[in-house]
């Protein structure tokens, strides 16, 4: 028996990087999987690619009606659900002195009340199923990083909705889990360039001092992937609330600089 058979799972920003790997294993694992992102193009390849047993949504997830919609489309397309992956989020560079108003909302927007509107609007599918929901943090929530003020502050606040919401479905005995993965620094295909845009060599993924992947290597999407499918799964259960810490230096302060 496989770790998700027969389960049906909605993945936000599955059309690259962390959440298309999610997707994968889900779909290895058993499952039916709807996913969701802004680029057409990625979502309509990847449902090419995982087959029948998944479908894609495209919308942008700052647009409140796209998150209850979705929820929606799912239901209607598979007739139930069973896992919520909260993975979409707006990585944007700010520093202080970069900060506008503006942009922060934007960022809590896309990281913080979209989550919370698809968990609101998927509550009454996942009581029927005693569903799972797994949002995906990161370690900036933790200690912060100085060119990322918004983001950081987002993936603080994302900590407290899972509490919360955990809270509130146990104490109304809604039978749903929610759970938290904090992750470290992940090579995905948009970090790479993200990475050079900040000043970082072509390249740099390949000359990482030992500082800063002490294991080895560079977490992998995948290896985030299998720890979601743990979470999504009834491995877990009946955990509900846990904040994961999901990093290779868990306690290395973070700088800009840390390469080399
Ligand atoms: N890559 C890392 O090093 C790293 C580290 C810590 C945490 N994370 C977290 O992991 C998750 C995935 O990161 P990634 O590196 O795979 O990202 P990515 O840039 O590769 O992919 C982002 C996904 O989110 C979607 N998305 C972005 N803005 C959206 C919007 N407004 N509406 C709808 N969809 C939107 C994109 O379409 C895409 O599918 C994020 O929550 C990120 O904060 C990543």
């Amino acid at each position: 028996m496989k770790n998700l058979s027969n389960k049906v799972i909605l993945i936000t920003g599955a059309t690259k990087g962390i959440g298309a790997a999610i997707a994968r294993n889900c779909i290895e694992e058993g499952a039916q999987v709807m996913i969701t992102g802004l680029e057409e193009d990625l979502a309509k390849s990847l449902c090419t690619e995982l087959g029948s047993q998944s479908s894609y949504q495209v919308g942008n997830l700052a647009d409140s009606s796209f998150c209850t919609d979705v929820i929606q489309y799912t239901f209607d397309k598979f007739g139930k659900l069973d896992g919520l992956v909260n993975n979409a989020a707006l990585i944007q560079r700010d520093t202080l002195d970069q900060f506008q108003p503006e942009t922060f909302l934007e960022v809590m927007k896309v990281n913080v009340l979209a989550p919370l509107l698809l968990i609101k609007a998927a509550t009454p599918f996942l009581e029927n199923t005693r569903g799972s929901i797994v949002n995906i943090g990161s370690t900036n929530a933790l200690c912060g990083e100085e060119n990322q003020v918004s983001y950081s502050a987002s993936k603080a606040a994302l900590v407290n909705v899972t509490q919360t919401v955990a809270n509130y479905f146990s104490l109304q005995r809604k039978g749903i889990r929610v759970n938290h993965l904090n992750v470290g620094w992940v090579l995905t295909e948009a970090e790479i360039e993200r990475k050079v845009a900040d000043g970082f060599p072509p390249g740099w993924q390949n000359n990482l001092p030992e500082s800063d992947i002490p294991f080895g290597r560079m977490i992998l999407p995948e290896d985030i992937a299998h720890q979601v499918v743990f979470w999504l799964s009834d491995k877990s259960f009946p955990a509900t609330g846990a904040i994961v810490t999901v990093s290779q230096n868990p306690y290395k302060k973070k700088t800009r600089t840390s390469l080399g």
